[in-house]
C-alpha cells in the first residue's frame, strides 16, 4: 500500500517535477504546485472516506454517526464551522479532537490506543495515520466553503481569548511566543515568508489551504500537526494531541482566518 501510494504520488507529480527545473523563484515553484486534481492528497481524502465508513474499534462501528456540529452523519460544511462548543462533551472541540471523541464514544478506542501514533513520521516514509486520514477525508467536505467557526457560546469566546493570549506568551528555552514569527509584516525564515496572524488577509490566506499535502513530507498535515511542528521549533515538549492549549490557538487562527473560502486539501513544500 505504502509503495502503490509513493508510486501514484510520483506520477501525479512527475508534470510538476520536470517543470522544476525552469522555476526561477519559491513563488513559481508554490504556484506550480497548485494543480487541484495533481495534488496526491486526494489519494488520502479517499483512504480518509473508507475508514470512515467502515465498522471499526471494540464495538465495531463507523464514524457515520458522528455529530461534527451538523448534526449526526452531517458532513458537508461541518469543517467549516469547527472549532465549536459540543453540548455532549461540554467543550470546544476542533476537527480532531471530535474525531478523538467519537472513536471513543462510538467505535470504544481509548484515548491512550488513539494517541499511540498520532502523525505519520516523513522521515520513515510512513503514510498517513488513520486520524489523519480520516481528518483529511471530513474536511473537504466543507471545500468551497468559508471558514465561519461559531463565536456564540461563552466557551467558544472563552477559547479564542485563551488562545490569542497564548500567541502572545512567551515560553520554553528560546523565549519565543508564537507572535515572535508570526507578529510582524514581511518576516521569513530562509525563503518561507511567516504569515502575520494579526492580519486578517494573512490568517485567511494560512488558513484556507489547510489540511495540506505538505510535498516534504508526503502527507496530508492538519492543523494539529501545524501546531505541534511549531512548537517544536519553539523547542517545547511535545504538545498533547487535541488538549485545550491546542484547540485555544486554532480557534484564534480560525476566527482571525474567518471569511476564508476553503480551498482543500491545500498543498504546500
Ligand atoms: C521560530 C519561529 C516560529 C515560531 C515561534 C512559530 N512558528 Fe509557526 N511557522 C514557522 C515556520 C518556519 C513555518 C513554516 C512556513 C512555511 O513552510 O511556509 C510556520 C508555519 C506556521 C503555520 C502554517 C502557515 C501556512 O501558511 O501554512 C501556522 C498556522 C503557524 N505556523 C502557527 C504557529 C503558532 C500557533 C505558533 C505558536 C504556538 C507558531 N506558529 C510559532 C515558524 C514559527
Amino acid at each position: 500500500m505504502q509503495k502503490k501510494t509513493l508510486l501514484a504520488t510520483l506520477l501525479l507529480l512527475a508534470p510538476t517535477l520536470s517543470l522544476s527545473q525552469e522555476l526561477k523563484t519559491a513563488d513559481e515553484y508554490r504556484a506550480a504546485l497548485q494543480d487541484k486534481f495533481a495534488n496526491p492528497g486526494n489519494l488520502v481524502v479517499d483512504r480518509g472516506e473508507q475508514l470512515f465508513k467502515e465498522k471499526r474499534g471494540p464495538k465495531n462501528t463507523s464514524l457515520e454517526k458522528c455529530d461534527f456540529g451538523k448534526g449526526p452523519g452531517v458532513l458537508k460544511g461541518a469543517f467549516a464551522e469547527l472549532p465549536r462548543y459540543f453540548k455532549d462533551t461540554d467543550k470546544v472541540e476542533d476537527l480532531e479532537s471530535r474525531i478523538m471523541t467519537c472513536m471513543v464514544k462510538l467505535q470504544g478506542f481509548t484515548p491512550e490506543e488513539i494517541k499511540k501514533k498520532l502523525f505519520a513520521d516523513q522521515r520513515a516514509n510512513e503514510q498517513n495515520t488513520d486520524l489523519e486520514a480520516i481528518a483529511a477525508y471530513i474536511s473537504v467536505q466543507s471545500d468551497g466553503m468559508k471558514l465561519n467557526p461559531p463565536m456564540k457560546h461563552p466557551k467558544e469566546k472563552e477559547m479564542r481569548a485563551v488562545g490569542e493570549a497564548l500567541f502572545h506568551t512567551r515560553m520554553g528555552p528560546m523565549d519565543f511566543s508564537c507572535a515572535t514569527c508570526h507578529g510582524q509584516d514581511g518576516k521569513r525564515i530562509r525563503l518561507q515568508e511567516l504569515g502575520n496572524y494579526h492580519n486578517k488577509a494573512d490568517a485567511q490566506r494560512t488558513m484556507k489551504t489547510w489540511p495540506t499535502y505538505r510535498v516534504s513530507h508526503g502527507v496530508v498535515r492538519n492543523m494539529q500537526h501545524r501546531i505541534w511542528d511549531c512548537m517544536w521549533q519553539m523547542r517545547l515538549p511535545d504538545v498533547d494531541y487535541a488538549s485545550p492549549a491546542t484547540v485555544a490557538l486554532i480557534s484564534y487562527l480560525t476566527d482571525q482566518g474567518r471569511g476564508a473560502v476553503l480551498d482543500i486539501p491545500g498543498i504546500k513544500r
